[in-house]
Formats: structure tokens, C-alpha cells, sequence
């Protein structure tokens, strides 16, 4: 077979493949090359006029989004003002948090911008103060961007990482997870961090559940929620969680790393449980 059949089979399998959703989703059903070929092809609103290069069949896992043509162009925009005006760095992104953080159920103090997922837990877990002989309970299910930050808490500060090993297959109820936080939780543990839905298998952790057992015990829970942006209706207030971190990059095809917030935002969502200390430096307090 040649590469170009090849090419037009797999793109031939993805159109059938989409059928069945298309139907489900009562969508139009669009092949990706339509997308890649036409810049000002149009899906509704707003316009996606994706540059994909059409010789790619271009299927989003959710590590980085497609930045449409109208973000790009807002985006280049954005970089041509601080490169006629430097000034324009310091530019504040309180409008940008006002807009989003609603949307995401937190006011505007709550909601911080960060570059992505990594970044936010990355701040998260360096401004929530743990000390040697603290515990974090975790899985062994957790992306670079939580286990980059947690390694440095336990191998810098003697931090206790605790891992439960998820279960994998199709059997597993929501009680099953929480029994598993539950045992490995001690009195020295300070926080849960986990992924929801986590990126090897996709499970979605039963977070309102950990949340509970983790506010009884006056844990907090820090979340990777990496994929969760946009996929469902996230009332922050109402989940119980004190952190979590997100992207725009990935499904929402928002732009690539840059240095812009304004362009790119990756919410931290924090519920407002730390004071700051007279170093400056974020202190949880005892329980919220
Ligand atoms: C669960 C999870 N967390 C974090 C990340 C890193 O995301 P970001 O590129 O936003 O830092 C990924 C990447 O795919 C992920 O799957």
C-alpha cells in the first residue's frame, strides 16, 4: 500500500469512525482534511479556520490543541503591540480573569493565570507550605507536570509521598478510589494530589468524594485537572477542592506556551484557604 493510500484509508476510517458520534452529537460530519486544506472553512461559530497541514490527519489526544486562525491572528496582534511597546508586558490580566473566572465558578481572586497545567501545579505546590515529615497521598497515575513538583517537595524538603496504585479495567466504583485515599491517608498527611480524569487511563476520579474525606480529615486536595477544562459544567465553589489546575492549549485549542497570559489562559483555581505570611510566601491555614 502507498503512503497516499494509506493516508486516505486512515482519513476514510476517521470519517466512518465520526459517523457514529457525528450522528450522536447531531453535528455535521467533516472530514479533518476539509479543515486542513481551506483556512476560512467554517463550522459554525466561531469560524475554526484551522492551518492544519493537510497532509496530517491531525487527531487531538489532548497534549496540544490547534491554535484556530482568528486566535493566531489576535495573538500575533498581541505580540506586534509589546514589540511597538514593550510597556505593554506589564499589562495587567484582571479583565482576562473577570471574563474567565465565572465560567469556572470562582471569583476573581481565586483565579490566578498561569502558562499551563504545569506551571499552576507547579505554583500550587510550592506556595502551600509542607514541611519534613508531611505526607501528600497521590496515585501512581500522575502526569511529570504534579510529579515534577511533588519530587521536589519529598527529595528538597523530606516531604512523605504516598502512592496508591489505581485499579485498571471497567469494575471500579467511585467508593473503590475513596477507600483507597482513605487507607493510605495518616495524621501527618496534608494534602491529596491527583489527576482528574487522569491521562493514562482516562478515569475521572470521584473528586467531590475525595474532596470530603480529605475536608473531614483537614486535608486539602490539589487537582490536575489538565483535561477537564471546557468538558463539563465546573462549579468550583461546589467541588470541595482547594487547588486546581487546568489548560486552554489542549481541547480548547487555545495558543501554544507563550509569554502572554492574556493569550493563553491556564487557570488556577484556588479556594481562598491561605494567608500570606510575612515572607510573602502563601501559609494554608489550619482548616476552610
Ligand atoms: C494529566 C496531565 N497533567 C498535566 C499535563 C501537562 O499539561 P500542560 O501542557 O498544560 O502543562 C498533561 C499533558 O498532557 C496531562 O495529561
Amino acid at each position: 500500500m502507498s503512503d497516499f493510500e494509506f493516508r486516505s484509508n486512515r482519513r476514510d476510517l476517521f470519517k466512518l469512525a465520526g459517523a457514529g458520534a457525528a450522528a450522536a452529537a447531531t453535528l455535521p460530519l467533516v472530514p479533518m482534511s476539509a479543515f486542513a486544506a481551506d483556512p476560512k472553512f467554517t463550522l459554525g461559530e466561531p469560524k475554526p479556520g484551522f492551518i492544519l497541514d493537510p497532509d496530517v490527519l491531525y487527531m487531538n489526544i489532548g497534549t496540544t490543541g490547534s491554535t484556530p486562525n482568528h486566535v493566531l491572528k489576535s495573538f500575533n496582534q498581541d505580540n506586534r503591540e509589546v514589540a511597538r511597546n514593550p510597556l505593554e508586558t506589564f499589562g495587567g490580566v484582571t479583565p482576562f480573569r473577570e471574563a474567565i473566572a465565572p465560567g469556572f465558578g470562582a471569583e476573581l481572586e481565586e483565579f490566578v493565570i498561569s502558562y499551563n497545567t504545569t506551571d499552576g501545579m507547579n505554583k500550587i505546590l510550592a506556595g502551600v507550605e509542607l514541611r519534613e515529615g508531611d505526607e501528600i497521598v497521590t496515585t501512581n497515575h500522575e502526569h511529570p507536570g504534579g510529579n515534577g513538583p511533588m519530587n521536589i517537595l519529598a527529595q528538597r524538603y523530606g516531604v512523605k509521598i504516598t502512592r496508591v496504585a489505581l485499579p485498571v479495567g471497567n469494575d471500579q466504583k467511585a467508593g473503590d478510589y475513596v477507600d483507597l485515599f482513605r487507607k493510605a491517608m495518616t495524621k501527618k498527611t496534608k494534602a491529596f494530589v491527583f489527576s482528574a480524569p487522569t491521562y493514562l487511563t482516562g478515569v475521572m476520579l470521584p473528586y467531590k468524594r475525595l474532596a470530603k474525606l480529605a475536608q473531614k480529615n483537614g486535608i486539602m486536595t490539589i487537582v490536575d485537572g489538565a483535561h477537564a477544562t471546557g468538558m463539563f459544567d465546573l462549579d468550583f465553589h461546589k467541588t470541595g477542592i482547594d487547588f486546581w489546575g487546568c489548560s486552554g492549549h489542549k481541547w480548547q485549542c487555545g495558543p501554544p506556551h507563550r509569554r502572554r497570559a492574556t493569550s493563553r489562559p491556564q487557570p488556577v483555581i484556588t479556594k481562598p484557604r491561605c494567608r500570606c505570611s510575612t515572607s510573602g510566601r502563601p501559609t494554608p491555614t489550619t482548616r476552610c
